[in-house]
């Protein structure tokens, strides 16, 4: 796929908050939901207070299904310059899934070295009383 990306700035689309013309910023990425106003399971009125603005907090406060995730690709229009785009979540992730790694990494060291001291002083012991 060799389809250039649109980009915009938070600026120009500020006034892009009405129900002819309405997009969302979630995640950097730009969203026209104008025809999307009347389907929304959660009505029109969260997605026209939101428009013309950044709803990823709102958006992710309803945790949303993976239905309504790949339904957003539908209205996607483009993203945000670099300048104005924001930390998301998925940038913080990568360092998130390392911390878990490192979590997991330790438990499974413990699991290993505790069964073998245990054993270690089993064998001790067991030397000392019977032979
Ligand atoms: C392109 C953007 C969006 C799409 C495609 C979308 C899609 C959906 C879908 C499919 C549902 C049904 C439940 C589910 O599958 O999760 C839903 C529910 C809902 N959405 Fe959105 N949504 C979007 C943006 C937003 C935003 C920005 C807000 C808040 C400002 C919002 C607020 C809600 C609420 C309150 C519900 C109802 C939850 C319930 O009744 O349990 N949505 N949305």
């Amino acid at each position: 796929m060799t389809e250039e990306i649109k980009l915009f700035t938070r600026d120009e689309l500020k006034c892009r908050n009405s129900r002819e013309d309405a997009i969302l910023i979630i995640h950097n990425g730009v969203y026209d939901v104008t025809k999307f106003l009347d389907e929304h399971p959660g009505g029109e009125e969260v997605l026209l207070e939101m428009a013309g603005q950044d709803a990823t907090e709102p958006f992710e406060d309803v945790s949303h299904s993976s239905d309504a995730r790949s339904l957003m690709k539908k209205y996607k229009i483009g993203e945000l310059v670099e300048a104005d785009r924001t930390q998301s979540k998925t940038a913080f992730s990568p360092q998130w899934n390392n911390d878990q790694q490192q979590e997991q990494g330790n438990s499974s060291w413990s699991s290993w070295l505790l069964p073998l001291l245990l054993g270690v002083a089993a064998t001790v012991l067991y030397r000392f009383l019977f032979l």
